[in-house]
């Protein structure tokens, strides 16, 4: 099988599955019998660039890497904007990296919506379409029998979305439990150092851990819309980020962290999404958990899930040492089992 493949945006997880899908082309064949063609690039300002017989990879990533414009490998006419980048590309598959408003989702989950209307696959790492569009989007990519998958939405490449349409098959989930941003993890393990909240984040951003501005994850904006896609897709849930009980860190001192530790515990923003009778209630919270809760153990930028079920009673997957490469795998993976019809 060949997929044509469009990318939205090509910044650090687009460019690394650009990297990882050059390095994994002879595997791809081999295993899947999959061959792919890269027909489109779009970006915010470094143009947009189309070409129906496959661009250059390496070259669209000589371009970005020495500040160029895409433009310059485009053929045909020109393209104005993203929306009209998703119509004219020739793919059958969108695979989307591109920026994220926490607050409504937009403009990726108009992106979805044009790709599956337009009868291509949708495959994001972007939260946004999966916290406040999933039923609508899953219902659309039904109907069009493409697929809408995001396993790189939560926990980067690390399987637990996967988990659950693969492996928790008939099974109830009662509750999960996760720590599930890594910028407050880390900004938590540096308090017990005594290092302050503020140092933290300037470490933090030095490091490369966080982004400039790191204030949707102090608040816990970052960890709620992530718990909202657990929940709606392996609960059932039907919850957008504003439903979420949620309190951030910043409110948390040097002396309440070590406190905690000194009484063999530890604080970490606990998210949580819990089967109450015919509802779920999800919440994002300081919480100080007793060293025997294996979720305190998750230091640093490392991050876990824990799923609590009727089958399995606890689960628990955890993932450290992530970078863009982690998350451009669940893209990869997404779209190998896409081309193998695992969305059917
Ligand atoms: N970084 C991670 O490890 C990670 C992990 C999990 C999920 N994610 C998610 O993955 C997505 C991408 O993250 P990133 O780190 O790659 O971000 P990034 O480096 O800032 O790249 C974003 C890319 O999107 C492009 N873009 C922005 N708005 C666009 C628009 N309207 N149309 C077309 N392209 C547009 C940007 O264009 P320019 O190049 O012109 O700026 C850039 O190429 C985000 O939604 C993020 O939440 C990232």
């Amino acid at each position: 099988m060949h997929i044509r493949i469009a990318m939205l945006g090509y910044g650090n997880v687009a460019r690394a599955l650009a990297r990882l899908l050059l390095r994994k082309t002879d595997i791809l064949q081999k295993d899947y019998d999959l061959t792919f063609s890269v027909t489109g690039i779009a970006t915010r300002s470094r143009g947009y660039a189309i070409n129906p017989d496959g661009l250059d990879l390496e070259a669209a990533l000589q371009v970005v890497d020495s500040g160029g414009k895409l433009d310059t490998l485009h053929r045909g006419e020109p393209v104005s904007d993203t929306l009209s980048f998703i119509d004219a590309c020739p793919a059958d598959a969108i695979m989307e990296a591109t920026w994220l408003d926490p607050q409504t989702g937009q403009p990726a989950t108009d992106y979805a919506r044009a790709a599956l209307r337009g009868g291509r696959h949708f495959i994001t790492a972007n939260k946004g379409p999966v916290a406040y569009a999933y039923r609508e989007l899953s219902e659309l990519a039904r109907q069009q029998d493409r697929g809408f998958f995001f396993e790189s939405t939560v926990m980067d490449g690390a399987p637990v979305l996967g988990i659950g349409r693969e492996a928790l098959l008939a099974t109830t989930v009662q509750r999960i439990r996760g720590i599930l941003n890594s910028t407050t993890n880390y900004i938590l393990t540096c308090m017990e150092d005594g290092i302050s909240l503020d140092a933290a984040v300037a470490q933090a951003q030095q490091i490369g851990v966080v982004e400039s501005e790191p204030g949707t994850d102090i608040d816990g904006w970052d960890a709620a819309v992530k718990i909202v896609v657990l929940a709606n897709v392996l609960m059932g849930a039907d919850l957008r980020p504003g439903d979420v009980d949620c309190t951030g860190i910043a409110e948390l001192s040097i002396a309440d962290v070590q406190g905690a530790l000194k009484a063999g515990e530890r604080y970490k923003l606990l998210c949580e999404a819990a089967r109450e009778g015919d509802t779920i209630q999800a919440s994002v919270k300081p919480v100080r958990l007793p060293l025997s809760d294996p979720l305190s153990q998750i230091g640093r930028t490392s991050s876990a899930v824990t799923f609590e079920t009727d089958t399995l009673h606890h689960l628990t997957v955890v993932e450290g040492d992530t970078d863009p490469t982690t998350t451009a795998f669940g893209m990869l993976v997404d779209m190998i089992n896409i081309a193998r019809g695992r969305y059917r």
